[in-house]
């Protein structure tokens, strides 16, 4: 089985950093993003990896290479506009080439194996199965209803949803999907979403099935979820690099990159990248800092790198 990563975002939401390094490359615990999603896609047995990028095309191409240091074989494809998920992942059906295919969310982050997911597809004779969590609110997610081991609805952000399965950001497909992807007219956001062109199988009477998912699900795609999977990914222990130069009490929760100096009185709940120069006079508590960073007090729950805004 081939996969395929979802990388385009701009990763507005952590802007201004990710105007300096694209989202998908962020380090947690000093190690990309990208690289929990090759070590998961391993595990499943899979190597052959179509990355769909977008602005971020040739710091990508540079970062990942051909994918041989991570143990994996890359090629890209470009998605030219935000059009949605369902067009990100046309843009690679050349690459899929009519066999089936896991889809991977670039930003998701699990602690627990997808590799299982993966076999029950291939057991199945289903056109597709859905990793799926149970949260308190979907209303930000796809959300699925399920009728005994089956999918028997999926609704993109509902106002008012009829359950609390969320769709966890990992798909497993048969060719089927792409008669879905190709019908799928523009939601009401405006984009074309991978949850209406699954919904679209399911009209046609194909199986899809529910990969129901105990472990723990991130997404790193804001201040407080990246430091939350920050925190989940170092296993709460502080990550600092050895060539790191700290003038500070360093408190719980910290990583701090390779070559990084930070000149203040405390540390806490933050993230500061490789080779950021921090002087802040007072404490830094639930930042992402980067670049050079300066500062007559304290800073607290900001994402900053240097001049950028
Ligand atoms: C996307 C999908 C949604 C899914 C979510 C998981 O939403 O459209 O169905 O539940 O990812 O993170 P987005 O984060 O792009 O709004």
């Amino acid at each position: 089985m081939k996969a395929v990563i979802l990388a385009a975002g701009k990763g507005s939401r952590l802007f201004p950093v990710t105007k300096a390094i694209a989202k998908p490359l962020l380090p947690l615990a000093n190690r990309m993003t990208m690289e929990y999603a090759f070590d998961q896609l391993k595990a499943c047995g899979i190597t052959e990896i179509c990355v769909v990028v977008g602005e971020n095309e040739q710091e990508m191409r540079s970062a990942l290479g051909d994918g041989s240091a991570f143990g994996v074989e890359l090629s890209f494809a470009v998605q030219d506009k935000p059009l949605g998920l369902a067009h990100a992942v046309g843009c690679a059906e050349e690459f899929c080439g009519g066999e089936s295919f896991a889809l991977y969310l670039g930003d998701a982050i699990y602690s627990g194996p997808l590799a299982p997911h993966v076999a029950a597809f291939e057991a199945s004779d289903a056109a597709s199965l859905l990793l799926v969590k149970e949260v308190d609110d979907p209303r930000r997610f796809g959300v699925a209803n399920l009728d005994g081991e089956k999918i028997v609805k999926l609704v993109e952000k509902p106002q008012n949803p009829e359950s609390n399965w969320a769709l966890a950001g990992f798909y497993v497909f048969g060719p089927e999907i792409w008669s879905g992807v190709h019908r799928v007219k523009p939601s009401a956001r405006g984009e074309l979403e991978i949850t209406d062109a699954i919904q679209i199988l399911i009209e046609d009477g194909l199986t899809v099935l529910p990969g129901k998912f105990t472990d723990d699900w991130y997404d790193s795609g804001t201040l407080d979820s990246f430091l939350t999977v920050s925190k989940a990914v170092t296993g709460g222990k502080n990550v600092i690099a050895p060539d790191a130069q700290i003038d500070a009490e360093i408190g719980s929760n910290v990583v701090v990159g390779a070559g990084a100096k930070v000149s203040c009185s405390l540390l806490q709940n933050t993230v500061c990248l490789p080779g950021a120069n921090i002087t802040v006079n007072g404490a830094i508590t639930g930042c992402l800092l980067g670049g050079e960073v300066t500062s007559d007090e304290g800073l607290e729950d900001q994402i900053l790198w240097g001049d950028l805004t």
